[in-house]
């Protein structure tokens, strides 16, 4: 009675179903291995955490942040912005504060659309851009990432008539954890600038690359009509203190601060120096995070081509993306890994109907205990039935 049409348009998870799984794999006296979800099981730096403790005891952090408050956290993330990317940003106008990536999307796509407008988003995607668009009563239009372009969208392929207000896009990728060059970017931002569509580029991954990989940023190819949200969450395993920030189009920050300003006081004092100081550590820290999940990657993607699924190389993000050839219910599939192998995995159709076929692991476990998990799936048949199971 009490529920909006935008609350009833906001999808069910299918992480409830697999949670439900879990519980009954556990009641079955199953030792699960959860591989479901992507939040990091690193701790942030030490220096960070001691920032944050030592702000606890400064009262001057009790009370409500104002914008200007906000200044050094702004102008960490415009000299971050600036030392990792060559990109300049003013910390006035160009950069606003976020309590996470995900709530900055949703309060931008208020900020910049207006109901019945078109937003482009991947397919598969993460799983909460279906859910902010239905809170700003967007229609949708699915981008297909394919594994034969790289996971990579294909804007040539979107119909003339489609005149979308913005376009989302997301690499290093979740879940496929494809990547981008500046290239790609370059050729995007121009599509967008010729249709008057804002880009916003969702960039929590940009620190989580392995080997000599490193992530671009979309600003590199101009700040106009251009939109980054960055997370702390990946970067700095700092994914329950909720905070990160926007950078960009100084139009689309401006109205993101207008409808942010009607909703929150910003984050936390003490979370903002603590993130403050995090944006200005030296990026071996961050480098230190990465190879942890470069060894998961190493100890995992082997593993499950010797089943025969296929897997591309990651070169980012903390995720393997893995077809499972003739795999048709992803669902099904990872109800029944996780109630039959104590794995839990996430399906591919809760990422969109381009995921179907897929699974994704979460790399939020050690490379051996990965290993097991591949072990234990190895008799998993995409029928009905689990063969050789433990
Ligand atoms: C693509 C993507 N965007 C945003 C988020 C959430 O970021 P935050 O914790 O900053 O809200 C996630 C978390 O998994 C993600 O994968």
């Amino acid at each position: 009675m009490w529920m909006s049409s935008r609350a009833a348009n906001v999808p069910g998870s299918v992480f409830a179903l697999m949670d439900a799984a879990k519980s009954r794999a556990r009641a079955r006296g199953r030792a699960i291995i959860d591989l479901s979800i992507g939040s990091s099981d690193q701790a942030p730096p030490e220096a960070v955490l001691e920032a944050l403790r030592e702000a606890t005891r400064d009262p001057l952090t009790y009370r409500y942040p104002l914008f200007s408050d906000t200044a050094p956290l702004r102008e960490a993330a415009a000299d971050y912005l600036r030392r990792r990317f060559g990109v300049g940003v003013n910390p006035e106008t160009e950069v606003l504060p976020l309590i996470g990536a995900q709530e900055g999307l949703a309060h931008l796509l208020l900020a910049v659309t207006d109901p019945g407008d078109t937003l482009l988003l991947p397919d598969p995607g993460y799983p909460p851009y279906l859910g902010a668009a239905a809170v700003a009563g967007l229609r949708t239009v699915p981008l297909p990432l394919r594994p034969e372009r790289g996971f990579l969208p294909d804007l040539d392929a979107v119909p003339g008539d489609v005149q979308p207000r913005a376009l989302l896009l997301n690499y290093p990728n979740n879940p496929t954890s494809a990547v981008a060059d500046a290239a790609f970017f370059a050729q995007v931002v121009e599509w967008c600038q010729a249709r008057g569509t804002l880009l916003i580029h969702d960039h929590p991954y940009a620190e989580l690359t392995c080997d000599d990989y490193r992530a671009p940023s979309a600003l590199e190819a101009g700040l106009d009509g251009v939109v980054e949200l960055h997370s702390l969450s990946k970067t700095h395993h700092m994914g329950g203190f909720r905070v990160g920030f926007a950078a960009g189009d100084a139009g689309a920050i401006a109205a993101l601060a207008r409808v942010k300003g009607a909703v929150d006081f910003h984050a936390y004092l003490g979370i903002q120096r603590a993130a403050t100081l995090a944006l200005g550590l030296p990026d071996e820290v961050g480098r230190a995070g990465a190879a942890v999940f470069q060894a998961r990657r190493d100890a995992l993607v082997p593993a499950l081509r010797a089943l025969g699924w296929e897997v591309q190389w990651p070169q980012a993000s903390m995720y393997a993306w893995a077809r499972v050839p003739g795999l048709t219910d992803s669902v099904a599939f990872a109800v029944r890994a996780a109630e039959d192998c104590g794995v839990v995995v996430s399906p591919g159709r809760a990422f969109g109907e381009r995921g179907e076929g897929f699974v994704r692991f979460a790399l939020v476990q050690p490379p051996e205990v990965l290993v097991e998990a591949a072990r234990r799936l190895a008799g998993i048949g995409v029928g009905e039935t689990v063969r050789n199971a433990p």
